[in-house]
């Protein structure tokens, strides 16, 4: 038996996030500047590559297999990498092999998804407005996603709808949000906006809205029963007495959950990042393209296990910005 990963505050590391492209087909804007610079081809890790290095994960004690971006499904061949790491599920050793999209390219791959294994995906959407949801993405169409997650839906994926909670930005579509969720069957999870990447004119304590106003703002109209229920990822779970629906709160500035992380996250090049909210990382590809086994890979995922930081230090308590990292968000995928 290989020995699990376990990080210097005792936590096993069982959930890895790959980002298997830098690109997206959107230019969210707390996400990505609208005029990015994307990495060359050849720095990529090709399919071949992700394979072995998710592999090594999953024989260290990886259960939750998530793919992210950029928008992993505009990666060119990806499905070919899914398609591999179902032999995971079938095998038993991953639990889970899921994606985090904005959905403009479901209507293409819902189907295979669903039929390789994967059974929840994670949407990517801020507002039901087709005007607010082109400001937000400045090149999405939001008819185009939303026939994504009824083609999702259809083939009896289930759907987590992600929002970022914005100011002044879909503070009024809270009941709309939640409405169309319960209405459609998918779950919601509001996310507080955390301080990444350099992106310019955007102002985060202009756009930052605590989920404990948010969630005092549903009370009004709801009852929230709290629920040990957990998704494997940084969400808390609420179920609304009234309609019986599911709501998730992620709040890495309002309560910290870091004591309870379990993830890593590793970008299309092959860095290895071992919390979200910190610069420090290790590089993976170097030892994967030096040798042919995989012991070098194994030990340099091992020797950077052992540093993973307590947390992170996102603050925005004191009106400033605290604990901004300077890595777009697209880059290490969320
Ligand atoms: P589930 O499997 O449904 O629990 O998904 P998840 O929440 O793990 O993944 P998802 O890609 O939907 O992430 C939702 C949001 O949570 C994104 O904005 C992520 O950036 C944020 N998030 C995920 N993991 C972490 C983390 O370790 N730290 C912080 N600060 N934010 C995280
Ligand atoms: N703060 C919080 N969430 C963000 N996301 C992207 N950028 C940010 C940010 N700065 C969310 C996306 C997606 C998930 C992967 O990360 O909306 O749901
Ligand atoms: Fe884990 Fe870092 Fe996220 Fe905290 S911020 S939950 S330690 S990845």
């Amino acid at each position: 038996m290989t020995a699990p990963l376990i990080d210097p505050f005792a936590r096993a590391i069982t959930y890895l996030r790959v980002s298997v492209t830098d690109r997206c087909d959107f230019r969210c804007v707390y996400c990505m500047a609208e005029h990015m610079t994307f990495l060359p081809k050849a720095e990529l890790l090709t399919l071949e590559e992700l394979d072995r290095l998710c592999s090594a994960f999953v024989r260290l004690g990886v259960q939750k297999l998530r793919i992210t971006g950029g928008e992993p499904l505009v990666r060119k061949g990806i499905m070919t990498f899914f398609r591999a790491m179902s032999r995971h599920l079938e095998s038993g050793a991953l639990r889970e092999l899921t994606l985090t999209t904005n959905g403009s390219q479901l209507t293409r791959f819902a189907d295979e998804l669903a039929a390789i294994g994967v059974r929840r995906i994670n949407v990517s959407l801020d507002t039901l407005d087709p005007d607010k949801f082109h400001r937000i993405t400045r090149w999405g169409r939001l008819d185009q996603v939303l026939e994504g997650i009824e083609a999702a839906k259809s083939v009896g994926l289930r759907v987590k709808i992600n929002a970022v909670a914005l100011k002044g930005f879909n503070e009024n579509e809270l009941f709309g949000l939640v409405d169309w969720c319960g209405a459609e069957g998918h779950d919601l999870t509001f996310i507080e906006v955390m301080p990444m990447g350099d992106l310019g004119g955007e102002d985060r304590l202009d756009q930052y809205w605590s989920l404990k106003d948010l969630r005092a703002r549903l009370e009004t109209r709801f009852t929230l029963n709290d629920t040990t229920e957990r998704t494997g990822g940084p969400a808390r779970y609420v179920r609304l007495a009234e309609t019986g629906q599911r709501i998730g709160f992620i709040t890495p500035l309002t309560h910290n959950f870091c004591e309870s992380c379990n993830r890593v996250r590793v970008t299309c090049t092959g860095e290895l990042y071992m919390c979200l909210g910190q610069e420090d990382m290790a590089d993976l590809r170097a030892p994967l393209r030096a040798s042919a086994g995989d012991g070098p890979l194994e030990a340099a995922i091992r020797a950077a296990i052992s540093r993973k930081p307590k947390g992170h230090d996102f603050d925005y308590s004191r009106q400033t910005v605290a604990g901004q990292v300077s890595r777009h968000m697209s880059h290490t995928g969320g």
